[in-house]
């Protein structure tokens, strides 16, 4: 049965957990959906694992497009998100036609970056049929005024992100995703709001948590982030790996403590 935006509120409504993993080809789309994995986002990420460039800055919309449509013909089942890149929304308009865009390619629900600003945006998308996952903490698309990949939500900005996470809730968004933000902000943020959270580097209590298929399968060219983990470390093949990732969210082994930042 294929996942859907109703299947991922139930699990959190029934307290279980949710399997997200990147992809970007129909051969892989197959193999992560076969593995029973819920949530299959063509990232941005595809800059960096794909297209070899420093950071997801220079991917476009056609990028993504192009990686939807791939991703859409090896799908078994798996809700697809496809993420919005690099000023894609920087108006109305344009975040109507881009997303009308990934849709039309083969998206099911739309991954937008930013903050609290995001919210009439938001609005507008959901008023056109349009499901989207708010990504908040860590949104790699704004390194440049971060400078560099940094930890988001400690100390005084901790409220900051957890109000922005309300106000997004309120205006439409059906899921959040919260990347790099440490444990105690996480589970402020994952009290105050009930749409489901998506973590990467925040905390076990996440709803679901989401890695880029490259880090899990080892290939990381010697630079592995905190929240990262090796699923072909023990496993005879690529689908067993995968199966592994999938079977250490629902069970919460995944993450650990280590993969978390404090
Ligand atoms: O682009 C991406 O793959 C992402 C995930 C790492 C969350 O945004």
């Amino acid at each position: 049965m294929s996942v859907t935006i109703r299947t991922v509120q139930q699990c959190k409504a029934e307290g279980r957990k949710f399997s997200v993993l990147t992809a970007y080809d129909a051969c892989f789309a197959r193999l992560i959906s076969e593995a029973g994995i819920d949530v299959m986002l063509v990232g941005d990420s595809l800059g960096m694992v794909l297209q070899g460039h420093d950071s997801t800055l220079p991917v476009t919309v056609a990028d993504i497009a192009y990686h939807t449509r791939c991703v859409a013909s090896g799908n078994q089942g798996s809700l697809l998100m496809a993420d919005m890149p690099f000023m894609g929304a920087a108006s109305l308009q344009d975040a109507l036609d881009n997303a009308r865009t990934l849709m039309q390619a083969g998206a099911q629900i739309i991954k937008l970056e930013g903050a609290g600003w995001l919210a009439e945006t938001i609005t507008v998308l959901k008023r056109n049929g349009v499901p989207v996952c708010a990504h908040l903490g860590l949104t790699p698309q704004a390194v440049n005024a971060f400078g560099g990949y940094r930890v988001q939500g400690r100390g005084d900005a901790a409220q900051q992100l957890i109000d922005d996470a309300v106000a997004l809730e309120a205006a439409g968004a059906d899921m959040l995703l919260l990347e790099c933000v440490p444990r105690a902000t996480t589970l402020k943020l994952l009290e105050a709001v009930s749409v489901p959270v998506i973590g990467i580097g925040a905390a076990p209590e996440c709803d679901g948590q989401v890695l880029v298929v490259h880090d899990m399968l080892g290939i990381t060219h010697g630079k592995t982030a905190r929240f990262v983990k090796n699923f072909m470390a023990g496993a005879d093949s690529i689908q067993a790996a995968l199966r592994a990732y999938d079977a250490a969210i629902k069970d919460g082994s995944f993450p650990a403590p280590e993969h978390c930042f404090s």
